[in-house]
Order: C-alpha cells, then sequence, then structure tokens
C-alpha cells in the first residue's frame, strides 16, 4: 500500500510499503479515508524531534474497518470510525484515571515516570517516533489500530469525514486547554496561535464560557481564519507589542487566560535560534514568555503547544508573583472525544470550516511544504489516500 513515509528532516515520501497485519487480538486494520497533518507532525518534519529510521507519519486518521483481531467484539468489517491519536489500553491505572496519553501499556521500551528528553517518555502514539513507541501511522491507506475496542469511536451513518475528523486531535486538544483553564463564565481567554489548534481553542472558549476571546498569530491570513472560523478579535505580531495589546484591552490587567498553542517552533531570529542550540534546547519558549506576561495576575497559562526539551531562563519567579495556574501536556482524547463528537452532531459546533486544502495522498510532499511554510493560505490540510 501506499504511505506517507519520513526520511530525514524536510524528506517524506509517499512510497510503498508492507501493509498492515493484525498483530494482537485486540487490534484492528483501518481502510483510511481521511487524515489530517498535524503542526506537531512539523516537529517531525523539520527535525525538531529526531528520527533515526524511516516511519509512516499521521496522527490524525478516521476510515473504514476492514479486519478486526479476535478479543474486538465492540467492532465490526465496514464500521466508519475516528481514532484518538494517543494508543492506550484502556486496562492500566492511568487509562483508569482518564489519563489516556500516559497509558503504562502502549509504548513498552521507552516509557517511563521521569518524562526525559529522550527517555522515559509517555504512551504510544501513532506515527510519532520511536521515543513514542515507534507506530505507524495514518497518513497511508491502511493502518494497524491496537487495542481497538478501546479507542476507535463509531460514525453514524451520513456525516461526512470532515465534519468529525478533527475528533482525532485538535478539536479535544482545543477543549482541554479550556477545560484546564477551568471557565467560571464571562472570561478573556487570549489563545496564542491561530494555527489549527488555538483556532479549536478558540471555539472552544466560547462553548465553555468565555465573554472574549483574542487571537494572536505573526501570520495575517491566519488571524483572518480566526475572525471567520471562530469569531475571535485579533492581535497580530509577538513579544512587548502583544502584551501591552492585550494589557490596554483589559484595562491593565491582562487576559483571564492565555492559552499556548504555539508550542517551541515560535518564530524567532536566527541568533536566538544559534543561542537555544548552545543551550541543546529543542525550539524556544518565547510564545510561552509572552503568554506568561500577558496573563493577568491569578490567571491561567493551560499550554497544548509542544515542548521538548529543558529551557533556559524559564520565569519561574514571575509565574510565582503573578500566582500563574499551568496545566501543559498532550490532550486526554479519550476522554473527551464522546460528548465533543455529540456538540458536533448536534450542530453546538462545526470544526471543517478551518480546512484551507483537501489534496490526495500522493500529494503529501507538497502538503507538508505549504502547511510548514505557511504559504498559499495553507491552515489545515486533509489528505485523501
Ligand atoms: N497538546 C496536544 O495534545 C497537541 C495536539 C496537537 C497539536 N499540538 C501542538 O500545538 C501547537 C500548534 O499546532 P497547530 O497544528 O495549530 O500548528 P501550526 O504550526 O499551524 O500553528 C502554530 C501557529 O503559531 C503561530 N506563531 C508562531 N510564532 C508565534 C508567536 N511568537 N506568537 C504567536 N503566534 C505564533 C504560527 O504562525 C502558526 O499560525 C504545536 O506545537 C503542536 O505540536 C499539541
Ligand atoms: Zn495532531
Ligand atoms: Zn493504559
Amino acid at each position: 500500500m501506499k504511505a506517507v513515509v519520513y526520511h530525514k528532516p524536510k524528506e517524506i515520501r509517499v512510497e510503498d510499503v508492507d501493509d498492515p497485519k493484525i498483530q494482537d487480538p485486540r487490534d484492528a486494520i483501518v481502510r483510511v479515508t481521511s487524515t489530517a497533518i498535524c503542526g506537531s507532525d512539523l516537529h517531525i518534519y523539520n527535525g525538531t524531534f529526531p528520527q533515526a529510521r524511516p516511519m509512516v507519519l499521521g496522527h490524525e486518521f478516521m476510515g473504514v474497518v476492514e479486519e478486526v483481531g479476535k478479543e474486538v467484539s465492540t467492532l465490526k468489517k465496514g464500521d466508519r470510525v475516528v481514532v484518538p491519536f494517543p494508543i492506550a489500553c484502556g486496562t492500566c491505572w492511568f487509562c483508569h484515571h482518564d489519563l489516556p496519553i500516559h497509558c503504562e501499556n502502549s509504548n513498552p521500551k521507552h516509557y517511563g515516570p521521569e518524562g526525559g528528553v529522550l527517555k522515559e517518555k509517555g504512551g504510544g502514539l501513532f506515527g510519532y517516533t520511536d521515543l513514542y513507541g515507534g507506530y505507524d501511522g495514518g497518513q497511508a491507506e491502511a493502518v494497524r489500530v491496537p487495542y481497538a475496542d478501546y479507542g476507535p469511536r463509531k460514525v453514524p451513518e451520513g456525516v461526512p469525514d470532515e465534519q468529525v475528523l478533527f475528533l482525532t486531535d485538535i478539536w479535544p486538544t482545543g477543549w482541554a486547554a479550556l477545560d484546564w483553564a477551568q471557565l467560571r463564565g464571562g472570561e478573556t481567554v487570549a489563545v496564542f496561535g491561530c494555527g489549527p489548534v488555538g483556532l479549536m481553542a478558540q471555539k472552544a472558549a466560547w462553548i465553555q464560557g468565555a465573554g472574549r476571546v483574542i487571537g494572536i498569530d505573526i501570520q495575517e491570513y491566519r488571524l483572518e481564519m480566526a475572525r471567520k472560523a471562530a469569531n475571535a478579535e485579533t492581535v497580530k505580531g509577538k513579544g512587548d507589542h502583544v502584551v501591552q495589546a492585550i494589557r490596554d484591552m483589559t484595562d491593565g490587567r491582562g487576559a483571564d487566560v492565555c492559552v499556548d498553542a504555539v508550542g517551541m517552533e515560535a518564530d524567532i531570529g536566527a541568533l536566538r535560534k544559534a543561542a537555544a542550540a548552545i543551550h541543546l534546547e529543542a525550539g524556544t519558549i518565547d510564545a510561552l514568555q509572552t503568554a506568561i506576561r500577558a496573563v493577568r495576575r491569578g490567571g491561567a497559562v493551560p499550554v497544548v503547544g509542544v515542548y521538548g526539551t529543558s529551557y533556559d531562563n524559564f520565569p519561574w519567579g514571575q509565574i510565582f508573583d503573578k500566582g500563574l495556574r499551568f496545566h501543559a501536556g498532550q490532550a486526554p482524547v479519550h476522554y473527551y472525544i464522546d460528548r465533543l463528537m455529540q456538540l458536533i452532531l448536534e450542530g453546538k459546533v462545526t470544526t471543517h470550516d478551518i480546512i484551507t486544502h483537501t489534496l490526495p495522498l500522493s500529494e503529501a510532499p507538497n502538503a507538508y511544504r505549504i502547511f510548514n511554510e505557511k504559504e498559499d493560505g495553507c491552515v489545515k490540510v486533509v489528505l485523501k489516500p
């Protein structure tokens, strides 16, 4: 079958690979009908997350069940399913505590309590490096789905792929950021980053009770999408200018909540890049630092943008003085997915309005390039195998 294979930074190819096979009685094989490219894929694509051997990418996908292992009684051939990006067993301590992303069984080689840079990571992820389990991903014609009796959710007949595809990742991720912030109602929520994740956080903010939603980005066309798809006010830029603008909009206090939906690949100059490399930092915490400055005293900073290493000059004293609440990490998709599916089916939210490109799987190399380089108005790409 055809699949998107990562070889080295900026080099991915659509190639023939072996068809996936049932390896465990709890596996299913899913024929992929739609798959998306995520900002998280760009960390591998740009070499910020290392991957030594070639690997099939992709953790946002849905499709039709082709075959099930003999212990999977919840699915049958022909079912349409959407699959959460974390691979979770459903039976371990963390799965029982609604933290599937920390599953103790899905990443046997590299799992551990430490969360180090290159060791003791969390649970397995589809198509997300050997450190996260080495599973082939879903940017392919078909994919093996482990623990298929726990992760995949059936999609009702008649609902187009696009309407439910983002339940795999970005819609639960945006939702998680706001759930972590624990809004009481009427808050001003500033979301750093108007990429797919930031846009989902903005949509979630309204539904969870925000009184005002502000999107921040350095790309004008993404701010336009924030205004159009998430009804957000927008601020263009980064650093001092953004901090001042948000304080000006909030009687000098700062926003009640500042979501970091940028992560470590925030835009920085060459000098700062060199300094980060010297300190063995993957990327930068620039966007997070701006969020910490722009949030009000006693506010919340949910961090869904991904970070990979330790970072020098982390402003702990400022965080302490301002008395901030933090919650960071990958989203526990299994925990949110059913109620978020319901919101879509009831028409309370639309998530597919951020799709700017639908392309055949064979065009993946170009799709990665335009998404990474922010060309051609690209916000979110869906690939069709
Ligand atoms: N926590 C999770 O479970 C989870 C899930 C999916 C994605 N992510 C992460 O979320 C982040 C965003 O993902 P995405 O798909 O939206 O990616 P993206 O790269 O499309 O979006 C990032 C946006 O940030 C903007 N940006 C760059 N520097 C900025 C700055 N200094 N200030 C403000 N905006 C800036 C970019 O222009 C871009 O629009 C990534 O780090 C991704 O890995 C996390
Ligand atoms: Zn993703
Ligand atoms: Zn588990």
